[in-house]
């Protein structure tokens, strides 16, 4: 019983020795695509908007409209962008920033 004790303890102490690890991880995660963003889509497209194509928002619906329903699809255009749009090659923006940028957009602008 005593030993059941010990443990259970012990098991309880390291959950919560590693959430607030799990929490910090995951909140530098969304910062860092936010910086991200900010870094290089913001001036064009600053609250999700868009200040050259003000029909061509990033907002969930606009995407939709275009064709556009996933992080692929976001990056996809980074890649290989329409008028006016700066071109994001892998070197500019590397695939797991441009993925961590494309969650942040699906994620942030309704
Ligand atoms: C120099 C201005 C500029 C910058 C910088 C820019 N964009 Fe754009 N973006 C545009 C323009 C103009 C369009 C409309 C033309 C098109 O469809 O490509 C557009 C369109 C888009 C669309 C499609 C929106 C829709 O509703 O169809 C997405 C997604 C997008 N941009 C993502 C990004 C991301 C991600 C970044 C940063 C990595 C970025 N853009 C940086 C100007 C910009």
């Amino acid at each position: 019983m005593k030993k059941l004790v010990i443990v259970s303890v012990s098991v309880l102490s390291l959950a919560v020795m590693a959430a607030p690890g799990i929490c910090a991880a995951k909140k530098a995660e969304k910062t860092d695509a936010k910086a991200k963003f900010d870094q290089h889509c913001v001036a064009c497209h600053p609250k999700g908007g868009n200040i050259i194509r003000p029909d061509k928002t990033l907002s969930k619906k606009s995407l939709a409209g275009h064709g556009i329903k996933s992080e692929k699809d976001i990056v996809a255009k980074m890649r290989n962008p329409g008028a006016g749009m700066t071109k994001f090659d892998a070197k500019a923006v590397p695939d797991a920033e441009a993925t961590a940028i494309a969650k942040y957009i699906l994620t942030t602008f309704k």
